[in-house]
């Protein structure tokens, strides 16, 4: 087990979703989720609420090209950065303009992108004062991708990067050193995961997360969503693996998104568990969500 990796403490500050219709997708983040919705490009907004950012860009549909974790400081970054030279991770561009320009950006094997710094301050932050959903509480947590190699791309964000193994959810019942692995949950500080991966049949982006402050603010997060017409497609429920309760839905293009509280905290010598593959696991209170069954873009828990 990592105790010592540079890059604790560092949460996910921002990422990016492409669309085919950036606007749109842009309109549904503001009135649903409560965020300024600022044009700092041509066909890219910075979607700006409280303690949750994105950005949204032109692209292929269910596009989620990188994530953004903040630093604490340049001590830290620097630090970083040997650790990423010392385990040979080539740095890139950084693609984001929301950290400075001494961001430190990696590909990961399957082609994402991930981002390190800290950010930037001259960043427009629009108002979203006047926005209905800007009174609910919601901090940008974790993101979460599928991946065709899980033990791949495990390796790449544990080793090479120095994220924190937390929980591996295995593909069967057996839960032994040498069972295959289905999930892996990944932390940079005490909140159990800001990044997680899922076996799957195809490289997607799979789902990302705010985080509320109790059950009350998941309630009031499912009103004012349904009364947009979007309702939750999986839960609530409460996750077996974080703990945590939950529902999922989907914006306009499909992405799931999920509203979560009390996620699960683990101090940083806590070491990894392993857990079987069952309904349980994946939601304590019904049906879980299958990723191998699952295209990403059906209901799936639905359909069973
Ligand atoms: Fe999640």
């Amino acid at each position: 087990m990592n105790t010592t990796s540079p890059l604790w403490p560092a949460v996910l500050d921002h990422i990016r979703f492409d669309s085919p219709d950036p606007d749109a997708l842009a309109d549904f983040y503001r009135d649903g989720l409560g965020m300024a919705k600022i044009r700092i490009a041509p066909d890219l907004y910075l979607m700006n609420g409280p303690q949750r950012r994105l950005l949204i860009g032109k692209g292929e549909k269910n596009g989620q090209p990188f994530a953004a974790f903040s630093l604490q400081s340049d001590t830290q970054l620097r630090a970083v950065r040997e650790m990423l030279l010392a385990n040979d991770v080539e740095l890139q561009p950084s693609p984001t303009p929301l950290f400075r320009d001494d961001a430190l950006a990696v590909k990961d094997p399957d082609g994402r992108i991930a981002v390190f710094c800290l950010p930037a301050d001259n960043v427009a932050s629009g108002s979203h004062e006047g926005l209905r959903a800007a009174k609910f509480s919601g901090r940008l947590q974790h993101v979460v991708v599928a991946t065709t190699d899980l033990d791949r791309l495990g390796a790449f964000y544990e080793k090479k990067l120095g994220f924190t193994l937390s929980d591996t959810v295995c593909a069967g019942e057996e839960t032994g050193p040498d069972a295959p692995a289905a999930v892996n949950f990944y932390r940079a500080d005490v909140e159990h995961h800001s990044f997680a991966a899922f076996l799957a049949k195809t490289v997607r982006s799979d789902h990302h997360c705010y985080e509320t402050t109790c059950w009350n603010d998941i309630r009031d997060w499912a009103d004012h969503l349904a009364e947009m017409g979007c309702t939750p497609w999986w839960g609530p429920g409460r996750h077996g693996v974080g703990r945590n309760l939950f529902f999922m839905a989907k914006d306009p293009d499909g992405n799931n998104f999920e509203l979560s509280a009390e996620l699960e905290h683990m101090p940083r010598i806590m070491p990894p568990r392993r857990w079987p593959n069952t309904q349980a696991t994946g939601n304590a209170w019904g049906k879980a969500w299958d990723r191998m069954k699952s295209t990403g873009a059906d209901r799936t828990v639905e359909a069973e």
